[in-house]
């Protein structure tokens, strides 16, 4: 009887399942990489030496993000505070709580406190604070209702393309200088030709060019 199919034939399903195999565990490394959270670090929220609230200090208790935050509008960087800043208050508040120990014990060593850093752009990355923050870019924006968070957690991407989207229209996200480390702000209705008047003013124009951000 003649062969409808050569023998060879018979390995292709075998080939076939292989493939569809290979293919669905490829499928899933993708997926599992591009949503991991080491990839887009959102909802990145590690233990920290001592359980500081954001919803407490600057929700409760209403404190501005720059009394702690104080070189956020000067500097590249904003700083975490030292535990002096700490002291400031809890050195007559709460000064036998157990949870307050490392800060105690930072205090007397001499000996900072090991916050871990939460978020983080790759080295051949630019980013400045002090220009965004300068420019009418919130902390909100970028971070989330921090006033809202028992333990500080990565909100937004902070991947190439988000920065970008920005930087095409950035009339959709600036605010008032007065209202930068507002938590909850309410956009007016004029509020984007308002940005648009602001940054025909100031010529904010940020850059979408490669060197802007990789040098
Ligand atoms: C009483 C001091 C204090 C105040 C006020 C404060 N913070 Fe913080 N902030 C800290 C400390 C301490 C850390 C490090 C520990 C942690 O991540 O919770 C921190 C961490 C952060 C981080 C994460 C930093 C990283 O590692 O990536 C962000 C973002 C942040 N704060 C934003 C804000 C914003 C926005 C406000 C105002 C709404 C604010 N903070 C108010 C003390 C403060
Ligand atoms: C402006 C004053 C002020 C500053 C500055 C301040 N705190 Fe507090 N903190 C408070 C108050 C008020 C409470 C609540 C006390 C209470 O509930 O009775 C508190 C509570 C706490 C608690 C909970 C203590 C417990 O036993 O439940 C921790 C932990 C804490 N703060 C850490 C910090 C750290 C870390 C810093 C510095 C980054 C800091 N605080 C800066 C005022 C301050
Ligand atoms: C345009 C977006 C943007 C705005 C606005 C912004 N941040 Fe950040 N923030 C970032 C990015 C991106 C990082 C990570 C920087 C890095 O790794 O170099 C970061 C990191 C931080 C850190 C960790 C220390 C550091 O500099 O790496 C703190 C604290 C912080 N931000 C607080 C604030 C506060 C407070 C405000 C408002 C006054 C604010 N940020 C406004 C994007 C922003
Ligand atoms: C919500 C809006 C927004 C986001 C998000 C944003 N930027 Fe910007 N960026 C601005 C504005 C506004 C300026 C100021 C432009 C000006 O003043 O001309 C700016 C300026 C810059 C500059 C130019 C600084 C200089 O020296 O003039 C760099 C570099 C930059 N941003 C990098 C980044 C990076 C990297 C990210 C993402 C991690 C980012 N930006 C996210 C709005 C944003
Ligand atoms: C507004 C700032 C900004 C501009 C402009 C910009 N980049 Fe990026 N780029 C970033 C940031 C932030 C990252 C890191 C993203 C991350 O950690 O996921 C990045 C990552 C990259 C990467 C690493 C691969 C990746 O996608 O994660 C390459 C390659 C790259 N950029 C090339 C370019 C080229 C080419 C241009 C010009 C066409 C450019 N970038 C313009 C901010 C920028």
């Amino acid at each position: 009887m003649a062969q409808l199919f050569p023998k060879k034939a018979n390995v292709l399903p075998t080939l076939s399942l292989a493939g569809a195999l290979f293919g669905g565990v490829f499928t899933i490394f993708l997926v599992w990489y591009y949503f991991s959270p080491e990839y887009t670090d959102v909802g990145y929220a590690p233990e920290q030496p001592v359980p500081y609230s954001h919803r407490l200090h600057a929700g409760q208790l209403g404190m501005d993000c720059r009394y702690c935050h104080n070189w956020v509008e000067v500097s590249a960087h904003a700083n975490v505070p030292a535990t002096q800043t700490c002291m400031n208050c809890h050195s007559q508040v709460r000064t036998q709580s157990l949870k307050l120990l490392p800060v105690r014990e930072s205090w007397a060593t001499g000996e900072s406190i090991e916050w871990v850093k939460i978020h983080k752009l790759p080295d051949y990355a630019q980013f400045s604070h002090a220009i965004h923050v300068n420019s009418g870019v919130g902390c909100e924006t970028c971070h989330g209702r921090i006033d809202e968070m028992e333990v500080v957690n990565q909100v937004e991407p902070l991947s190439m393309g988000w920065c970008l989207e920005c930087h095409r229209e950035p009339e959709l996200y600036l605010r008032p200088q007065d209202e930068i480390t507002t938590m909850g702000y309410v956009q007016p209705a004029d509020f984007v030709t308002r940005n648009l008047e602001r940054i025909l003013e100031e010529g904010i124009q940020p850059p979408t060019n490669c060197s802007a951000c990789h040098y």
